[in-house]
């Protein structure tokens, strides 16, 4: 059995605000990617390769790329970078042909592959979650999530119907304890990855495109997806309060 890491790190970073990728706004002094790495480094249970997918402008993809060489210098795990797409799901499809042309020479085989696919922006996220989206996706579920119990309460508004100006129109008051708020790294066989890519090669665009990420599509396939513990230190850094939240708790984490 193979494991392949594919991290999508090519968004812009304009909600923050710092006039650059995302992935090389500092959190605690180091580019948010430096981090991800950080949480690699601790892991038991080690990948065969990982996929960096970079921003396409020459600075910001030769700084994170001799990122990705330090870690490989470190850990002996080869990491191949390749430039981005214009969505998320564009970078992801760019990671998997880059996994395809990187191992091509290896023979792995797509059915004893795990790939787990996950948001530079969750630099966090501790290696527990890593570890058992792998160990599920081992134990034979070929699509699987980690997530978190919402803890706000959840309303469904109608699109476009307000009743008083500046307003929306409460449809409904979604019950909470069956929703879960969905992060990464998200895990699944090769093979189903390959399937994904076909079904949604036929789509029309529009509907593909409100697929946002790989464990949708196996949805839309009618493929189980499973759901693992996720963490708060998860979340996504977004906005300039995600940042603060982050440093925070790097610093009490390392006093
Ligand atoms: O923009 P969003 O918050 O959905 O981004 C989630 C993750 O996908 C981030 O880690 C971001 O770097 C990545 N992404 C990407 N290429 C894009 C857009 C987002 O790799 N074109």
């Amino acid at each position: 059995a193979r494991r392949a890491l594919i991290v999508v790190a090519a968004g812009s970073g304009e909600r923050l605000g710092r006039g650059m990728p995302k992935a090389r706004v500092h959190l605690a002094g180091r580019p948010i990617l430096a981090h991800v790495f950080d949480r690699l480094g601790e892991l038991t249970v080690p990948f065969d390769a990982v996929i960096l997918v970079l921003p396409r402008d020459d600075a910001s993809f030769a700084e994170l790329d001799a990122l990705g060489r330090g870690f490989s210098a470190d850990t002996g795990v080869p990491v191949h970078s390749t430039p981005g797409g214009d969505s998320r799901s564009g970078s992801v499809r760019a990671g998997l042909d880059e996994l395809e042309r990187a191992v091509a020479h290896a023979d792995w085989s797509p059915a004893a592959t795990t790939v787990l696919i996950h948001d530079a922006a969750r630099a966090l996220t501790p290696q527990e979650v890593y570890a058992q989206v792998i160990s599920a996706v081992e134990s034979g579920a070929p699509a699987v999530v980690p997530a978190r119990p919402v803890t706000d309460t959840i309303k469904r508004v109608h699109p476009d119907a307000p009743q008083h100006a500046q307003t929306e129109r409460v449809v409904e008051t979604v019950p909470r304890a069956a929703l879960r708020a969905v992060q990464t790294p998200q895990g699944f066989t090769w093979e189903l990855l390959q399937r994904a890519f076909e079904h949604t090669r036929g789509m029309a665009e529009d509907d593909a495109e409100a697929l946002t990420d790989e464990a949708m599509i196996a949805e839309d396939m009618g493929v189980e997806v499973s759901i693992v513990a996720g963490s708060d230190l998860a979340v996504k850094i977004t906005t300039p309060s995600d940042l603060i939240s982050a440093e925070a708790h790097l610093a009490h984490a390392s006093p």
